[in-house]
């Protein structure tokens, strides 16, 4: 509630008179196809919401890209062309880097770990600056699950990602960590990911264990490291300029609908997470389990560049240790 009337005040400075009428039907996009978690949060918001408004509001729901990739969406929240979205954190880190911080390698211990950072005041502090920075009200977060290595051929050190064309969401802190790695990173959106791996037209990818499993990434590789790299974060956006357009009552109920909905994906990654890893490891491909130490110096070159990117580091990192 909190957060919500903070956000309210900052975006209520960037007001923008353009907008005024109170939409009655929000247009929400996201990348996740229809059966993913994310995808599902999106209409079990939209429900809520157009019962809780008796009618007055509804959500329609744009998976799968329909309405673009994410970087698109991001500015068509910023014109108000788009409503609202639940977007990556990376995204949305291309804007407003100091959220880069949450992808500080090994900074939750599991997953559980990452949904009580993600829960922390110090995690919604970070959300303020973006009415004003990007043009977005970020009302909470959700998550995915805990990052993973697939790869094609054998990998039995990080000696062996070496030079491996391998795919990675789009934003900086991932770009440098497998730089650190050693492999050659291959940016690449979402949807391009199931091709590209069965192809060959990459050697490895960075992924978590749901779309590793719902997805079937794993019928094109050899092996599966489940590293537990990085967290991944997601935000349940409204467009600024829309949320500037609406009364009090409506910002406090949609605010407090859409961030009860993306944290309600934290819940389930975390009853789950466990599942689809048991399910992977039973595949009959070479499945590993390591931990920082795999990545050499890796760890301690991200944490060196991103010290200098972020002044947010130092919190996260002590709110980690405060909810370990
Ligand atoms: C990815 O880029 O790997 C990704 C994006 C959205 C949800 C989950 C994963």
């Amino acid at each position: 509630m909190k957060h919500i009337a903070k956000i309210i005040a900052s975006a209520a400075a960037l007001a923008v008179s353009t907008f005024s009428a109170h939409a009655a039907d929000f247009r929400l996009g996201l990348i996740t196809p229809p059966p993913h978690i994310w995808t599902k949060a999106a209409g079990a918001f939209g429900e809520e919401l157009a019962a809780a408004s008796g009618g007055k509001h509804s959500v329609s729901v744009f998976p799968a890209r329909q309405l673009g990739n994410e970087a698109e969406m991001l500015q068509q929240l910023q014109t108000g062309a788009l409503d609202m979205a639940f977007m990556t954190i990376a995204e949305v880190s291309n804007r407003a880097p100091e959220l880069g911080a949450f992808y500080a390698p090994y900074l939750a211990k599991d997953i559980g770990h990452a949904g009580r950072i993600l829960r922390s005041d110090t995690a919604k502090s970070m959300l303020e600056p973006l009415p004003g920075q990007v043009g977005v009200v970020g009302v909470g977060y959700g998550m995915a699950g805990l990052r993973q290595v697939v790869s094609r051929g054998e990998v039995n050190s990080a000696a062996d990602l070496a030079g491996l064309k391998l795919r990675i969401t789009p934003f900086t802190p991932i770009l440098d960590f497998y730089n650190a790695v050693g492999a050659a990173p291959t940016p690449m959106p979402l949807p391009a990911v199931y091709d590209a791996l069965a192809n060959g037209q990459v050697d490895a990818i960075d992924m978590d264990a749901e779309l590793i499993w719902v997805l079937k990434y794993y019928e094109h590789a050899d092996t599966i490291v489940q590293s537990d790299h990085m967290m991944f974060p997601m935000v349940g956006l409204v467009s600024a300029r829309v949320w500037a357009g609406l009364s009090e009552d409506d910002r406090a109920m949609i605010g407090d609908l859409m961030a009860k909905h993306v944290d309600s994906t934290i819940d389930s990654y975390v009853a789950k997470e466990a599942g689809w890893l048991e399910q992977i490891a039973g595949t009959g491909k070479t499945y590993t389990k390591v931990d920082a130490s795999f990545f050499g110096d890796a760890v301690d070159e991200w944490n060196a560049i991103w010290s200098k990117k972020t002044s947010s580091l130092d919190a996260l990192r002590a709110t980690a240790a405060e909810t370990e």
